[in-house]
């Protein structure tokens, strides 16, 4: 899709996240100079197949798997520096070379142990409210940024300033620990040393990652922007207050890398040929427990960052339709969708019904969104192997009437369909081989 008129092309999540970008991403990478990231942080879980290798990335870019391409991260990500380093160590462990291909925004906010503590501290204290939170300390990182005491990559070269920073931090941490009745200590020293010692690895990534992209998009380079989580984790137009601390949804591309959003020329989302969801809150048409364990299993749904077992459901119309509107969606691509080979029967979530009446967008209410109930149409599986299929005439008739009914309900054309978990499988509907 990075051909043509398309220079800088969005790819984002337009359900709960783990729709499968990070394999489209890696697909689309041939193509692109530059892969970035501009929100989210170690709460994103992209995996990423290669032959029999699997990676799983959190912060890097998939793009670090094709070698020679750049990746970037911009001001819109908050990083957690001891993590980042890991991940770099692992990929050159597997033969990955990291060194000179990462750019690190200086304004991007860092991370730190304490809002992990935190993060987990007051997860804790919600009991049964909890949010289901990855514990990574997103949430209370974006905190410390928009209360304007956060600590930027920038801060590391200024070892003074820093050192004022960590203790004014940890201190307020502490206080907001004790408050959780949680003894845990932190100790600033210990911070302050640690990011001392990153200081001169990440220091010679920083730079202002909006110019020089920007730089880049003029010396006719192309540009993929990778989003993290999906439309309805966003923190404005998702189920809030079940959704993460960022703006997950396009606009949040053009603003986490310092880019003007008329550079964006496109915008791929990604969807799951069904739903799933990870942490807590509404998921409309979430499947009763053993179907949704039968699911759970045929996709292999569980967290890639936590683990944790994901819930699953129905394809649901509504969200897309939503997430097509917020992002300005140029066209779909279609993920999982040999998962659902194996069954008879399929449903498709066309609307919501609420007392009575046909609801045709999602609600911000969370009480409404407890009591409504999906509008289904059944469709007949196709019960036979998609993930041989390299052209959409490959296909079974059946999983072509499921895609046709997608790209209906939807309004969008479907531009990939992938059909397993490899580079390979995978169908460009406009194209010979994906590109
Ligand atoms: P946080 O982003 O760790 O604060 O978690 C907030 C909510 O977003 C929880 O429900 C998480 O499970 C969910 N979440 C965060 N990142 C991801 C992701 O990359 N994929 C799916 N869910 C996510
Ligand atoms: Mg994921």
């Amino acid at each position: 899709m990075l051909k043509g008129d398309v220079r800088c092309l969005d790819v984002v999540g337009s359900q709960w996240g783990d729709e499968g970008k990070g394999k489209i991403v890696d697909v689309l990478a041939k193509d692109a100079d530059w892969v970035a990231r501009y929100q989210g942080g170690a709460n994103a879980g992209h995996t990423v197949r290669i032959g029999d290798d699997q990676f799983i990335l959190h912060q890097i870019p998939s793009g670090i798997l094709h070698p020679g391409k750049r990746c970037a991260l911009g001001n819109g990500v908050v990083l957690d520096p001891v993590t980042f380093f890991e991940e770099i160590h692992e990929l050159e462990r597997r033969g990955h070379k990291v060194d000179g291909r990462v750019l690190v925004s200086s304004r991007v906010q860092l991370v730190l142990s304490y809002h992990k503590l935190l993060d987990r501290a007051q997860e804790a204290s919600r009991g049964k409210g909890a949010i289901g939170t990855t514990g990574r300390g997103i949430g209370n990182a974006y905190e410390d940024k928009v209360a304007r005491v956060g600590i930027r990559v920038a801060d590391l070269a200024a070892p003074e300033r820093l050192r004022e920073l960590v203790e004014a931090g940890t201190a307020r941490a502490q206080g907001k620990l004790r408050a959780l009745a949680s003894d845990t200590a932190v100790a600033a020293g210990q911070i302050y040393d640690e990011l001392c010692g990153l200081a001169p690895r990440l220091l010679p990534m920083a730079c202002d990652v909006g110019l020089a992209l920007r730089k880049a998009l003029d010396r006719g380079e192309k540009l993929l922007l990778e989003g993290a989580q999906g439309a309805m984790l966003d923190v404005d137009h998702g189920t809030y207050p079940y959704v993460t601390s960022s703006n997950t949804t396009a606009g949040a591309a053009a603003v986490g890398l310092g880019l003007g959003p008329t550079a964006i020329d496109a915008v791929l989302g990604v969807v799951k040929a069904y739903t799933t969801r990870v942490g807590s809150g509404p998921l409309p048409t979430e499947l009763p427990p053993e179907q949704a364990a039968h699911l759970r299993e045929l996709g292999a749904e569980y967290g890639a960052t936590t683990g944790r077992p994901r819930r699953t459901g129905w394809f649901d119309a509504v969200v897309v339709r939503y997430a097509a509107r917020l992002n300005g969606i140029t066209a779909l691509a279609v993920s999982k969708l040999d998962v659902l080979d194996p069954l008879p029967e399929l449903k498709l979530c066309v609307g919501y019904g609420l007392r009575g009446e046909r609801l045709e967008e999602f609600p911000a209410d969370l009480a409404m969104l407890a009591e409504i109930e999906p509008i289904y149409e059944t469709v007949p599986g196709w019960q036979s192997t998609t993930s041989d299929a390299r052209r959409l005439e490959d296909l079974p008739s059946g999983a072509r009437a499921y895609l046709d009914r997608i790209g209906g309900l939807t309004g969008l054309p479907i531009r990939y369909i992938s059909v397993g978990t490899r580079r390979r499988e995978i169908i460009d509907v406009e194209g010979s081989g994906a590109g």
